[in-house]
């Protein structure tokens, strides 16, 4: 399987994110990017990760290996005004879940310096179960995934309108990138989403209520016993631009 932060890295390294500057992290949750970014922002630098959500945010704090880093509960459409601004904003997976992606990049740019980057990752439904034909079952627990984030108001196919959106909020010198999120019936992240997503899932009526994760997963690991095969989990969307 990919590893979960190969995109992002490459993606920070590419929008030249560097020592010294001072970067934002929005819907930063339990601080995974925060970290890498801090990381590559070093001792001269600072990251500030903000979330809504607070419980996210203790798990941070818990999980902050960095001097560099704070974190704040905000939310993006309405920073704080003392939050200063920012050599660079970042953020992923976080635009898929606002209603107004648009809003909330034009609310976040005042908090850039003149020329700040703006750097998101976002993932996108499309191809999603591409090459899982002999798996059905895998390609059923795709869609139990999406179908709830779309159900929670999440745009599941925000990675094809960043382009688009990026124009829209005045973005020059802009990069944009895609790679499919490889995954194979031995090796996939499904069996954790689905155990993780189930009371979500239920929440939102796309399983019925006396569905299980446990016989779900296990219905899984039969399928991938009888057929080795690779398929698309979804699609990473990756856009940076500046700022003016
Ligand atoms: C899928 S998580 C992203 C996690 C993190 N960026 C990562 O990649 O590991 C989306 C996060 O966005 C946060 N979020 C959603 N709407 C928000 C808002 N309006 N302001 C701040 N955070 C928000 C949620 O609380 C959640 O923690």
């Amino acid at each position: 399987m990919q590893k979960r932060n190969d995109f992002i890295i490459k993606l920070i390294e590419n929008a030249a994110i560097q020592n010294g500057m001072r970067v934002l992290d929005v819907g930063c949750a339990t601080g995974e990017v925060t970290q890498i970014v801090a990381n590559k922002v070093g001792d001269q630098g600072e990251v500030i990760g903000v979330d809504m959500n607070q419980d996210m945010l203790h798990m941070a704090e818990e999980n902050n290996q960095f001097d560099n880093v704070t974190y704040i509960q905000g939310d993006v459409y309405n920073l704080p005004k003392d939050i200063g601004e920012f050599d660079a904003i970042i953020g992923r997976r976080v635009l898929m879940y606002l209603p107004d992606a648009y809003k909330a990049l034009n609310a976040l740019k005042v908090h850039l310096k003149a020329h700040g980057i703006f750097c998101f990752q976002e993932n996108d439904a499309i191809n999603g179960g591409v090459g899982a034909d002999n798996l059905p079952m895998h390609q059923k627990a795709i869609q139990y995934v999406w179908n709830t984030v779309a159900s929670e108001g999440g745009d599941i196919h925000i990675g094809q309108k960043l382009y688009e959106l990026f124009q829209k909020i005045g973005a020059t010198h802009v990069t944009f990138t895609a790679e499919a999120v490889m995954q194979t019936s031995d090796d996939n992240d499904l069996q954790w989403l689905i155990d993780i997503m189930t009371p979500r899932m239920k929440t939102h009526q796309v399983v019925e209520n006396d569905f299980t994760s446990e016989a779900f997963n296990h219905v899984l690991t039969q399928e991938a016993a009888e057929n080795h095969s690779a398929f698309i989990r979804d699609m990473a969307f990756g856009i940076y631009g500046r700022i003016q």
